[in-house]
């Protein structure tokens, strides 16, 4: 079964990408991907799982709010070319905020009004700075239309109006979010508010609540990441097999003995990542894209999906001192954490984490149809390619609709492949999964969906922003190639 699968599989590749190359590459089209090769992988790339001396996982700072004034903030980012060793004694270049790979963490409070004044010193291109999962207006939130050249600032200014959640930022140029991501263009993004300051979970930042950003990437033998995409790469994202956690490769965390609170982010370019740990202990989701759970969900392994983020706590207070557990990605160990001595304040894992007022579905004006369609250079929504010219969908400033989102996408040749839904400036309530209500995870808000093969999932949420936005699949390889669209908010 699995044999004639592989097969097949391998009949379609050399099929479409004999098509491929016959028709579609060098002919101009508005999806086409920028640096295309058609090299495989193992021309070009070294592609093997790269491990080296453990080191201390990186923590990102805290970028300094600038404004002394309480009820607003300031922020200063700069987007720049560096250079990073990731292997000892081989360099790579990057692309940093403030620094040489990913960014600082830039945290807000509810009601703070907010200014963040983003330069781009990256040599000769341009680039836009999205804050994924924040409720502004289009003209701030920072879409391929607010293109920063290189030399110039953008200032955007928003007020917070949502609850405390882990969101992110990250570049989006048109089709070129991919290789600006990869190179390590990406930072978090948190929100506070009274709810997050009451609850008592670890909100020691660094300490017990720890941000992980996941990433996975293909190294060439001399240490660069080349970023030039295969067939392999078009078809289904650019995955690599060495794992980065906030940019370090096989990190180690030392946690005190006791509950630690993780904030990930899947940030990488197309990988699914199902994680759990060593020794296979439970954990609790507390929050999802969007903020607070209502209610801790017990768990013992996670599946975040590109740009999902998802807040776990982790009871340690069972160990001992020196003991080792290890985090896995399908099973194969990225990070670990060893326990130390110190003992925390105990905490004990809440019943309610908030509240969240479930939108009427009767308030839904309007059902609107997504549906992920093709393949490779031809994926596409509701069978367009972006267009930065044509507006694809239009909204009413407060209108309520419910979006449905189906996955059609290569189905009947490969079996398909899953792929998260993202729009912009909304977050979302999972209304059903093929009909049935979602797993418990996924009752809180959301704004990336992982939309499997074959499925249709429903998902309802009010615009309250007015401006041009997009939704796209948040592969950014099947993003770049036209998988997006733009809806106007008025
Ligand atoms: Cu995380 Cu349109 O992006
Ligand atoms: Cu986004
Ligand atoms: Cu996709």
């Amino acid at each position: 079964m699995r044999k004639s699968y592989g097969i097949i599989m391998a009949g379609i590749i050399i099929l479409v990408g004999g098509f491929y190359l016959y028709f579609v590459q060098g002919r101009h089209m508005p999806g086409q991907l920028p640096n295309l090769s058609m090299n495989q992988p193992s021309d070009d790339f070294d592609n093997q799982s790269i491990s080296t001396e453990e080191i201390p996982l990186p923590i990102p700072p805290l970028l300094k709010d600038e404004n002394p004034d309480p009820n607003k903030a300031e922020f200063q980012i700069t987007a720049q070319n560096s250079t990073k060793e990731f292997i000892p004694g081989r360099k790579t270049e990057t692309m940093g905020y403030n620094g040489d790979y990913l960014g600082p963490v830039i945290r807000v409070r509810k009601g703070e009004e907010v200014m963040v004044k983003v330069g781009n010193d990256l040599n000769n291109e341009i680039t836009t700075i999205h804050w994924h999962g924040l409720e502004v207006d289009g003209a701030k939130d920072g879409g391929p239309h607010s293109g920063i050249q290189p030399g110039e600032t953008w200032s955007p200014e928003f007020k917070i109006e949502q609850p405390a959640a882990t969101l992110w930022f990250h570049p989006h140029p048109e089709q070129q979010t991919g290789r600006q991501v990869y190179n390590g263009l990406a930072g978090l993004f948190f929100i506070e508010d009274d709810v997050s300051e009451r609850l008592d979970i670890p909100k020691d930042y660094g300490v017990n609540d720890v941000p992980l950003i996941i990433q996975d990437k293909r190294f060439n033998a001399d240490g660069s990441f080349q970023y030039k995409l295969g067939m392999h790469d078009v078809m289904n994202g650019l995955q690599g097999n060495t794992m980065l956690v906030n940019g370090a490769i096989n990190p180690f965390l030392e946690v005190p003995k006791g509950m630690i609170r993780l904030r990930l982010l899947n940030g990488s370019n197309a990988g699914v990542y199902e994680l759990n740990f060593s020794n296979n202990q439970t954990f609790y989701q507390i929050a999802s894209d969007g903020g607070f759970l209502e209610k801790p969900v017990e768990m013992n392994q996670i599946i975040v999906g590109p740009a999902e983020r998802a807040e776990i706590l982790v009871d340690f207070s069972e160990f001992e001192k020196g003991d080792e557990i290890q985090l896995l990605n399908q099973g194969s160990s990225f990070m670990k954490f060893a326990v130390n001595e110190e003992k925390q304040k105990e905490y004990t894992i809440p019943n309610q984490l908030t509240t969240i007022e479930a939108i009427d579905v009767d308030k839904a004006v309007a059902t609107r149809e997504f549906a992920f369609q093709g393949m490779g250079p031809n994926v596409n929504i509701n069978g367009k390619q972006m267009d930065m010219n044509r507006i694809d969908e239009q909204v009413n400033l407060n209108d309520t609709e419910i979006w449905e989102i189906s996955n059609d996408s290569g189905m009947g040749m490969m079996g398909g492949m899953a792929h998260p839904f993202h729009a912009h400036g909304v977050q979302f309530q999972i209304l059903e999964r093929d009909g049935n209500p979602p797993p418990p995870n996924e009752m809180g808000l959301k704004d990336t969906i992982l939309v499997n093969p074959g499925e249709t999932v429903r998902a309802i949420t009010t615009f309250n922003h007015s401006g041009v936005f997009m939704y796209h699949c948040h592969i950014l390889e099947h993003e770049d190639a036209g998988m997006m669209g733009q809806f106007e908010v008025e």
